[in-house]
């Protein structure tokens, strides 16, 4: 199990806001290595087995049909400790909880429509990450 890795989406509503460049800059800057990422449009069946483990929340219909509205920026990237430090760096899901510096108090607008996805675990960030890419996309 790889420990150094995580797996990020910027999300619909900060390609829309045009975002992407200063988000990957905010990431670079913190220090992550970009190890695979491509401009993509989820479909409403990857949206769903992305999100399966929200399925029976309030929010889920929300969810996918919002990750599915526009494209987004999948990437795996690399640190030490990147799970906790990119969770660091992206701030509270809730961006109005989300402290000054951080990727969703700088561009997210609302806790659904929170500019980045983060992985929450090692083991997370690998099976979203290989839900995303295939290994020769990897370098
Ligand atoms: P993320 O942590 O990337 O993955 C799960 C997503 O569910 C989360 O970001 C939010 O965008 C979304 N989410 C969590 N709670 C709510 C909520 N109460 N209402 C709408 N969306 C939510």
């Amino acid at each position: 199990m790889t420990t150094n890795r995580t797996f990020t989406m910027i999300k619909p509503d900060a390609v829309e806001n045009g975002y992407i460049g200063k988000i990957l800059d905010m990431i670079t800057e913190a220090g992550f290595e970009i190890k695979a990422m491509k401009y993509t449009r989820l479909s409403q069946k990857q949206a769903e087995d992305f999100y399966a483990v929200h399925a029976e929340r309030p929010f889920y219909g929300e969810l996918v049909s919002y990750m599915t509205s526009g494209p987004i920026v999948a990437a795996i990237l690399e640190k030490d400790n990147a799970v906790a430090d990119f969770r660091t760096l992206i701030g509270a899901t809730d961006p109005s909880e989300a402290a000054e510096g951080t990727v969703r108090k700088a561009y997210a607008e609302s806790k659904g429509r929170n500019a980045v996805h983060g992985s929450d675990s090692d083991e997370n960030a690998d099976i979203e990450g290989k839900f995303h890419f295939a290994f020769e996309e990897i370098h």
